[in-house]
């Protein structure tokens, strides 16, 4: 018996839960601190090249490919090559998406917690941030408070991929995406109405061109592919469940706005308020859980803020935490004929269990290390920056130089005929950035991000005295042009 695919109710639809997936902890949490940390307005703008460059390349190659072959990572590389290597590039699409999931949702979890806190009024108590601090630390030293909000997260996440594609995923969407969007423009507008908003503004918008080097572009390179949800195969597990009415690169400009306006209005709703409020702005990773709530503390009608803002932070974070789930899930409906809701139960119990020592990572296993580094800070750097990287390089290299960039495009004009008419130029435009821009950068980003880029550097420079990527690039463009 031929099972039939689900699909989403409508195009909307998909555009709410494929946002939902890219908006997260990756927009509200890391990109306002890594944007100060960065040379504010400066850092926004490489990184808007990148989302543009090599996220929208690879993102429309992502969705084609789910949309193509029906079918979860490891059936679409199946599908369309046949070959072992390309159907394992699938698979690790698949343990991404178990590893990632086990620690998202723990910082998730902290996240739910600290709304019960706002609720509970702890936040008026904090005179500065080192309470806040200290108050954060003892939450996470505590494994009942951890483990607990970590399950408690996780309950909410299978809850919504049980109830399956249309009645769950999108329907989910369609209720948190529009709350999480209005939760945000209140806060931008309290924000912005607070004395000394404007130095915020200022922090976020004067360009610090001196900041701007090769390790911020490596950054923020880094980043577009975490927010966009690229190189696990998330946006190929929605993409599977379009049809080919469906208008591929119209829904992927739409999804990159939205995540991109979303990032940029959780930066200003932040920055307003640290600032108006005198707290450090460079307070990093901490700046959410340390520094925020000082700030809710001090401004009036903070009980109020401080409880949307933990909600706002919570539900992003399960709209992305389920489209990791969603990857996992459909593998074994897919491919190992499993029911959903077994599937469900299965691995969103075992991915709980999996997170249980990053959750410890805080507390007794704090001083269980490899390589200096904590389980969580493992699982963190496995998933964030070797299998994402490497599997969005995988990716730009399949669609455009394995399975065929011709019969790439074929498919992506299916539902796209009269916006290609229209813009035919962006054919030009993709073909160049995936199969060749986007593979390059990323290897590069790649080797950064393991530490063998400054050697490599290092070496050819004093061979040569060029620089490795200038080099690579080069040598790409020649042979371009000559064709
Ligand atoms: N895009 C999410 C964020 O910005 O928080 C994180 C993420 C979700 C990464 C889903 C990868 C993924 F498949």
């Amino acid at each position: 018996m031929i099972k039939q695919r689900e699909h989403w109710g409508s195009k909307f639809g998909f555009i709410l839960a494929a946002a939902g997936s890219a908006v997260g902890l990756g927009n509200i949490w890391k990109f306002p601190y890594i944007a100060g940390e960065n040379g504010g307005a400066a850092f926004v703008f490489v990184y808007l090249i990148c989302i543009a460059v090599i996220g929208l390349p690879v993102l429309t190659a992502e969705i084609l490919l789910g949309r193509t072959t029906q079918r979860n990572p490891v059936g679409a590389f199946k599908k369309l090559s046949g070959s072992k290597f390309w159907t394992a590039v699938g698979g690790m699409g698949v343990i991404a998406g178990f590893v990632i999931l086990s620690f998202y949702s723990v910082v998730a979890g902290w996240s739910f917690g600290y709304i019960f806190e706002a609720m509970k009024g702890t936040f008026s108590t904090f005179s500065d941030a080192s309470f806040a601090g200290e108050h954060f630390n003892s939450l996470v030293g505590n494994v009942t408070w951890i483990v607990g909000f970590h399950g408690g997260f996780f309950l909410l996440t299978m809850l919504v991929v049980y109830a399956g594609v249309k009645g769950g995923i999108e329907r989910g969407s369609k209720i948190m995406m529009p709350i999480l969007f209005v939760i945000l423009l209140i806060l931008v507008v309290r924000g912005l109405t607070l004395d000394g908003a404007e130095k915020g503004l200022a922090f976020l918008w004067n360009p610090d061109w001196s900041k701007i080097s090769g390790q911020s572009v490596l950054i923020a390179l880094g980043h577009a592919f975490f927010t966009l949800s690229l190189g696990m195969g998330a946006m190929m597990t929605y993409g599977s469940y379009l049809t080919e009415e469906d208008n591929i690169p119209s829904a992927a400009f739409q999804v990159l706005f939205l995540d991109t306006l979303i990032a940029i209005l959780a930066g200003i709703a932040i920055f307003t308020a640290v600032f108006a409020m005198g707290q450090d702005p460079g307070a990093g990773p901490g700046l959410i859980f340390h520094t925020i709530p000082v700030v809710f503390s001090k401004m009036p009608g903070g009980l109020l803020f401080g409880v949307l803002f933990f909600l706002l932070l919570t539900l992003a974070a399960l709209t992305s935490a389920i489209s990791l789930l969603e990857v996992v899930v459909a593998y074994f409906v897919d491919e190992l004929n499993w029911k959903r809701h077994q599937a469900v139960l299965v691995f969103g119990l075992l991915t709980f269990l999996i997170g249980i020592p990053s959750a410890l990572s805080f507390n007794v296993m704090a001083d269980v290390k490899w390589f200096d580094k904590t389980f969580f800070d493992i699982a963190d750097f496995l998933a964030s920056n070797i299998l994402l990287p490497v599997g969005g390089l995988f990716i730009a290299v399949f669609v455009a130089w394995v399975w065929g960039f011709d019969k790439a495009v074929i498919e992506l004009k299916k539902g796209a005929v009269n916006f290609f008419e229209k813009n035919d130029w962006m054919i030009v435009a993709w073909k160049f950035f995936l199969k060749y821009f986007a593979p390059v950068m990323i290897f590069i980003v790649f080797l950064h991000s393991i530490g063998l880029l400054e050697s490599a550097v290092a070496q050819i420079k004093q061979y040569w005295g060029l620089d490795v990527s200038g080099l690579i690039l080069l040598i790409l463009l020649i042979r371009y042009l000559k064709k």
